[in-house]
Order: C-alpha cells, then sequence, then structure tokens
C-alpha cells in the first residue's frame, strides 16, 4: 500500500447550512465530512436561514462556529435585496461577498441589472477607502483592513454582465462552479485581456454529465445543472483556466429532493437543487490522477496554492492529509458522513482513502473517526484570533 503526503486542502465552496437548516448539516457535521475528505479549511456560504446579510448575522455565525467547528471556516456575506447594504460593515470580517444572479436554494437572488451594478460599486468603495484587496500572499493573520473577493454565482449571459463589473471596477471576481463550455471560454478570454477574474470548477462538473440526471432524476439536480457531454469535456480541455476545484457541497435530504420511497405522491413541494461534495473531492480527484487525466501537482495547485492565493488565506502549520493512494474502495451512502447521508457518486469506484489528518500538529481524523473537539477550528477573518 502506498501512502502519499498532502497538505490540508481547502474547499472554497460549501454549504454548512447553520443556522436554519441543521436537519441538512451544521457547523460540526459538515466540519467533520471535511476532515474525512481531507479538507482542513472551508468557505461557508451565506444563503443560510437567516442569511449571512448583516453584522449580527456574521457574528452568529462566527459564534456558532467557534463553538462547533473541527477544521478552519471563512464565512461569506450575502446581500439581499429588502436591505441591500446591510452586510457592508462585516464586509472585512468575510471571506468575500457572494452573489447569486441566477435562480438556485435560498433567498439571495439578485437579478435586476441596477443592484448587481451596486453591489460591485460599493465593493470596490469600501476596498478603496480601506487598504484595498487582500494581499494575494498572506501570514496569519490576516489584515482586518482589506477585503476579498466577490464570489458570483452566475450563468450563461450573466457571466459577461459580471465580467463587465468587474472590468469597470477592477474588482477581483471569483465565478463559481463553472459548467459550461460558453462561460469557460469567455472566461478565459477574459483572464487573456488580464482581468483580475479567477473561476472554479466542481467534482460533480468534471465527473457527472446530464445523462446522469436522465437516468437518476432529482438526486443529480443542481445549479448549475448538469451539463452536455461537450460541457463537461470543455472543462477538462481548458484546466488551465480553471483556478480552483471546489465542491459546491450542497446538502439536502433524500425527501427533499423528491427521492424519498416514502414520499407522498402528492407532495407539491418543488424538489431541491444541491448535492453534498466535501468528502467524495479528493478521491474523485486521485483517481483522476491514477487514470492519467490529472497531475497531483494540478490537484494541489488547485484545492491548495490557488484558493489561498485568492481568498488569502492563513497558512495552516504542522498540517498534512495522509492517503492510501492504491486501494480501491467504493463510494456509497452508508458511508457517507454528512447529515443528508447520501452521495451522488455512490458506487463509484475510488483510489485515494484518507487514512489521517493532522491539523497543527493534532491528529483530527484517524481514518475511521474525527478526533478533534468541537469548536477547535478556527474563524477566519475575525479581528481576535482564537
Ligand atoms: C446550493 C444550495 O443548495 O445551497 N444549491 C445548488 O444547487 N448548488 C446553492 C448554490 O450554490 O447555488
Ligand atoms: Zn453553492
Amino acid at each position: 500500500m502506498a501512502t502519499i503526503r498532502l497538505p490540508g486542502l481547502i474547499d472554497a465552496h460549501v454549504h454548512l447550512r447553520e443556522p436554519g437548516y441543521t436537519h441538512k448539516e451544521d457547523f460540526h457535521s459538515g466540519t467533520c465530512a471535511a476532515l474525512a475528505g481531507g479538507v482542513t479549511t472551508v468557505l461557508d456560504m451565506p444563503n443560510t436561514e437567516p442569511p449571512t446579510s448583516t453584522p449580527r448575522r456574521l457574528q452568529e455565525k462566527v459564534d456558532l462556529a467557534r463553538a462547533k467547528a473541527v477544521c478552519d471556516v471563512g464565512l461569506f456575506v450575502g446581500a439581499t435585496v429588502a436591505d441591500i447594504d446591510a452586510y457592508l460593515p462585516a464586509a472585512t470580517r468575510s471571506c468575500g461577498l457572494k452573489i447569486y444572479v441566477n435562480e438556485t436554494f435560498g433567498s439571495l437572488r439578485i437579478e435586476e441589472l441596477g443592484l448587481i451594478h451596486r453591489l460591485f460599486r460599493t465593493w470596490a468603495a469600501r476596498a478603496a477607502e480601506l487598504d484595498g484587496w487582500r494581499p494575494a500572499a498572506t501570514a496569519a493573520p490576516t489584515t482586518a483592513t482589506t477585503l476579498g473577493p466577490i464570489a458570483v454565482h452566475a450563468e450563461e449571459l450573466m457571466v459577461p454582465v459580471c465580467l463587465s463589473l468587474c472590468q469597470l471596477y477592477d474588482v477581483p471576481l471569483h465565478v463559481v462552479h463553472v459548467s459550461r463550455r460558453s462561460e469557460i471560454e469567455l472566461i478565459r478570454a477574459a483572464k487573456e485581456k488580464g482581468l483580475p477574474v479567477t473561476c472554479e470548477a466542481t467534482p460533480h462538473h468534471l465527473f457527472l454529465s446530464e445523462e446522469s440526471f436522465n437516468r437518476g432524476g432529482n438526486r443529480f439536480d443542481m445549479r448549475p445543472r448538469l451539463a452536455a457531454p461537450d460541457d463537461v469535456e470543455a472543462l477538462w480541455e481548458n484546466l488551465d483556466a480553471i483556478d480552483i476545484f471546489a465542491t459546491d457541497h450542497a446538502p439536502h435530504t433524500l425527501p427533499e429532493k423528491g427521492m424519498a420511497e416514502d414520499l407522498p405522491a402528492s407532495s407539491d413541494r418543488p424538489p431541491l437543487p444541491g448535492v453534498p461534495g466535501v468528502e467524495t473531492m479528493l478521491p474523485l480527484l486521485l483517481t483522476a490522477v491514477d487514470a492519467g487525466r490529472l497531475e497531483l501537482d494540478d490537484l494541489l495547485l488547485r484545492c491548495v496554492e490557488n484558493p489561498r492565493r485568492i481568498y488569502a488565506l492563513p497558512e495552516q502549520p504542522q498540517t498534512w492529509v495522509e492517503v492510501d493512494v492504491d486501494t480501491v474502495h467504493v463510494l456509497s451512502d452508508e458511508l457517507t458522513r454528512a447529515r443528508c447521508g447520501w452521495t451522488p457518486f455512490a458506487g463509484r469506484h475510488v483510489k485515494g482513502r484518507v487514512e489521517k489528518v493532522v491539523l497543527r500538529g493534532q491528529t483530527v481524523f484517524d481514518g475511521e473517526q474525527v478526533l478533534a473537539a468541537p469548536g477547535s477550528g478556527r474563524v477566519l477573518f475575525q479581528e481576535s484570533e482564537q
């Protein structure tokens, strides 16, 4: 058996669901699942209930994460149509501003051009009042007087809208979960022109296509939807333009997805989009490395170095992941640690079993159990470090 040692991974796109949806996940269950997947830092999205759209709500999340998280956590803020600038005083304590310009789960969609424009203008103006954007390379603790990027859920025609605002206001823009040929080709062209844009792709958009949805139904439904095989091919062709692999870990229960056998036939609740993923990213990517589709360096660049640089995340000293890269194992719902208890990759044969995770010198996962105490994870970008 060959065991390799990797740095702790960063998953720059997870939904830990607390507060509001703790039947799906919470700061403890989600960060335990992260450690089991070799992930030692997660960036949590603001579409909780209530959403992370005011300083008070950010502070509530900080307190919850400080009490429960077992890996390090950065928190995004979001804007609501009702009170569009309310997030602003909390901006420096977030890892970035998340804007949803397309349809998805939660109440944070902003689709009006005037409001999207205002969010870019305001974020840029705030950065100008402060010390600008987060430094490219940073040592902990991070400065409280800089801002992270705007991360945008933009699909199809909304991609050029956001690219144009990124160019106009010179705001670092990160396009989350790119899924189509049209989108990645446009982002590549924008990068070639020198725009401050980066992007990410999820394992489900790299390893699954709409054929899975057509065969398997709502279990494979998320936003953006699984795309055509040619779109999947385009992501692989343009890998050099993809800065980050992140999971968009978006757990919902199977009944909520309309997938439970005991669901009443007349259920009038629309099935929820989103799939879990924080535990399965590393084995899926290492299996691609084993198959010669990816170099190990490509993986580390996109799961460690680039997310650290783009979001200016602090180094984690004495932190590593030990992975058995030889033994084949089968991903399954039963082995899933995320509270939702299922995975869209059930039945898939993979290599890359996480045997041990050490965070700041402590063994926090031994291959079977999470050993870290709730609250031992750090919450990033807070002025008073723990
Ligand atoms: C996400 C969720 O459930 O929070 N769902 C999804 O399909 N990806 C929201 C999102 O990231 O768009
Ligand atoms: Zn998401």
